[in-house]
């Protein structure tokens, strides 16, 4: 019996949740698998009635669950970095999901911005590290507000945090067995300290595998690999900060924030699925925007549960509906509202 804590969130988060609930439903009942759902208001929401964000024992509640499945957090009446570092980062970090897997996937080339680019081209993951780097929030400001101020913002990179993230990526690179190609993304040319113990990390670990051929590359020439040369990408691992840059640009080349989902992983404890996309204020309570995200996040999440057949079910089932009704991935233009779409991935599973 899977135990699924849901926490809807902000905007559109609760719409598309909803339709991810119901395909879980489905291959529940088809797959022939047992859950129980609890849902969370975990919100901007509840922030603004209660002032809280999450409490300690939030946490240990979390930890009770099998995973977390999570809409979207951010309102727009509370300024921007309250509640995503309060509750989204804080999740990220109480449960230390060290892992934000990104997988950047085109199903049909039409809703490719890039010429010429085909499913087979784009079909790569990045494997984010989600617990250090510029995200620790390490820093200091001097004489704030004066002429002379200087910020300071630490990226913190520990051996330990840099390795088992390179080591699960090189796991994760060997499990997919695709071109069994792991590219190192980072910018040892000018960030000669964090890139450093990342590269002699990356080096050493790589020993243990040679089935694996192991490539790098400079965070910004990787922008400009995403948009000329995608099919050289087989799995990418990099740190926080270029990892949050350079998914948004995989999530655009395999057709938008409608359709891309990720993880955010501890492999030894509770992981937590989500729509990349976020809470969308000015389409929310509308019924257009695109489940499709948050329904490939539950995908995400019954594979890493082990539920292998019924996540490969949903997966070729969004391919399908991509392939065959949708006009556009993009909300208010897909010729379908949320739900209908939701209802379409049912019917085909
Ligand atoms: C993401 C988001 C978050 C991040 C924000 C909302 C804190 O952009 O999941 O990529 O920067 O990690
Ligand atoms: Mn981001």
């Amino acid at each position: 019996m899977y135990k699924i804590a849901v926490i809807p969130g902000d905007g559109t988060g609760p719409e598309v949740v909803n339709e991810g609930l119901k395909v879980l439903k489905t291959v529940s009942e088809k797959y022939k698998f047992e859950y129980e759902t609890k849902i969370f208001n975990f919100d901007g929401e509840r922030y603004l009635k209660t002032g809280k964000l999450l409490e300690n024992e939030d946490i240990e509640e979390l930890k009770k669950y099998s995973a977390i499945y999570l809409g979207a957090i951010g309102h727009p009446d509370v300024k921007p970095g309250i509640l995503e570092t309060g509750i989204l980062l804080k999740l990220r970090f109480s449960l230390d999901q060290y892992i934000n897997l990104r997988p950047v996937k085109l199903y049909n080339e039409k809703f490719c911005p890039l010429k010429d680019k085909k499913p087979q081209d784009i079909d790569f993951v990045v494997v984010r590290e989600n617990s250090e780097g510029l995200y620790k929030g390490l820093g200091e400001f001097k004489n704030k507000g004066a002429k002379d101020e200087v910020a300071i913002q630490t990226s913190y990179n520990t051996r330990k945090g840099v390795e088992r993230c390179i080591r699960y990526a090189f796991e994760y690179c060997r499990k997919r067995n695709k071109a069994k190609k792991l590219t190192l993304c980072g910018k040892t040319n000018v960030l000669t300290y964090a890139w450093d113990l990342w590269q002699r990390t990356f080096n050493e670990v790589a020993k243990e595998y040679p089935d694996i051929t192991t490539d790098y590359a400079h965070v910004d020439a990787t922008t400009m690999w995403f948009v000329k040369n995608p099919e050289w990408f087989d799995v990418i691992v990099t740190d926080n900060m270029f990892g949050d840059i350079i998914t948004d640009l995989g999530a655009m080349i395999q057709g938008g924030m409608g359709i891309a989902a990720g993880g955010n992983i501890n492999p030894q404890g509770v992981s937590m699925f989500e729509p990349i996309g976020g809470s969308a204020p000015k389409y929310t309570g509308k019924n257009v925007i695109n489940p499709l995200a948050a329904i490939c996040a539950m995908g995400m999440m019954l594979e890493l549960l082990g539920e292998e057949k019924p996540a490969k079910a949903v997966e070729d089932s969004v391919i399908k509906i991509v392939n065959t009704k949708l006009k556009s991935l993009s909300a208010g233009k897909m010729g379908y509202s949320t739900s209908e779409i939701g209802d379409l991935v049912v019917k085909n599973l």
